[in-house]
């Protein structure tokens, strides 16, 4: 079991497969182009395996492949069934922006995967296309209706955005109301990359949803980040409240980069690689590096003090 320096149990690994993304989205972004990691800095999907079954062995039993967009690194399927094959009990997820989704659902469920998370801001096409700096509407709602009539388990996230895409909220509650899909409203998190600078906060939210319906406060499941809020006809949707005081109470959860960089906490700079130690094989040095991060793992995450980070969530998948 692996217990960080605070006492958690961490047993959700999320593994950032590459920070390249062919969206914009603003809360994410900015808008000035910039240059990539090279390709060979990151590490193989070979490599990164060999780590994953160092992870899942020490006792992570969930996770997720994200980005920047997972879909645009060649070989992710091969990766999804690697970690499935090793591993079939494992809650293995994606989060993906679901542009390219259409054409990979089926070869990702043959796979092994079960479930997706789908970033979905808008339903009107320029919304879309002025979140994500791009025309991706049609493409999206085509690969989350394709991903969900064959079966895989879909959750939407969603950040509203003052003056961009709050007055769109029923709406989207709605939409994934009548596909029951669960949506997850998630408060903007400030960081240094984004172009816009104000999200609504949890209350501003709960605000907008009760002039229509009226709603009860659920339980916290688990170490999930999100806030469970039931319609009177028992309809589910979530609210991710990062501002709030003991969201990091029971974080689970660890990140890798692309790169083979350990994070233990998005807003905290310091992180370890884990690269050389397995390109050389070194299993062993592998875990005691995973082992050193997770005892240096933050209490609470870091923002506004001194030791924020300024990683952009493109690198840590959010
Ligand atoms: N604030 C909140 N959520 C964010 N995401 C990315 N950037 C931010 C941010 N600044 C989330 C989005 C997206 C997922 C990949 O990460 O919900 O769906
Ligand atoms: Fe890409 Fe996701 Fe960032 Fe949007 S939020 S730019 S889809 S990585």
């Amino acid at each position: 079991m692996l217990i960080d320096g605070h006492n958690r149990v961490v047993d959700y690994l999320r593994i950032s497969v590459t920070e390249r993304c062919n969206f914009r989205c603003q809360y994410c972004m900015p808008e000035k182009p910039f240059s990539w990691v090279p390709h060979e800095n990151l590490l193989s999907f070979e490599d990164m395996f060999e780590f994953v079954k160092v992870a899942i062995d020490e006792g992570i039993k969930k996770i997720r492949l994200t980005g920047g967009e997972p879909l645009l690194r060649h070989g992710l399927v091969q990766f999804v069934k690697l970690i499935h094959d090793y591993a079939p009990n494992i809650d293995l997820a994606i989060t993906t922006n679901a542009f390219l989704l259409e054409e990979t659902a089926q070869s990702l469920k043959d796979a092994g995967l079960k479930r997706l998370n789908i970033s979905l801001d808008s339903l009107k096409p320029e919304v879309a296309k002025q979140i994500a700096q791009k025309d991706v509407l049609d493409k999206v709602l085509k690969g989350i209706h394709k991903a969900n009539s064959i079966g895989l388990g879909i959750k939407i996230n969603c950040v509203p955005l003052k003056g961009i895409n709050d007055s769109e909220i029923i709406d989207l509650l709605e939409y994934c109301k009548k596909n029951n899909w669960e949506i997850r409203f998630i408060e903007f998190m400030e960081n240094s990359h984004a172009s816009v600078k104000q999200g609504l906060s949890s209350d501003e939210m709960q605000e907008i949803i009760s002039k229509k319906y009226k709603f009860t406060k659920g339980k916290r499941v688990g170490s999930s980040p999100s806030q469970t809020y039931i319609l009177e006809d028992g309809y589910k949707f979530g609210i991710i409240e990062p501002h709030k005081d003991d969201f990091c109470s029971d974080c689970n959860r660890i990140r890798i980069t692309a790169e083979g960089y350990l994070i233990p906490c998005l807003y905290f700079e310091d992180a370890l690689s884990i690269a050389d130690a397995i390109k050389q094989k070194d299993i062993k040095e592998a875990s005691n590096i995973l082992k050193k991060v997770l005892k240096n793992k933050p209490e609470k995450n870091k923002w506004g003090s001194e030791n924020q980070s300024n990683r952009a969530f493109y690198e840590t998948g959010g």
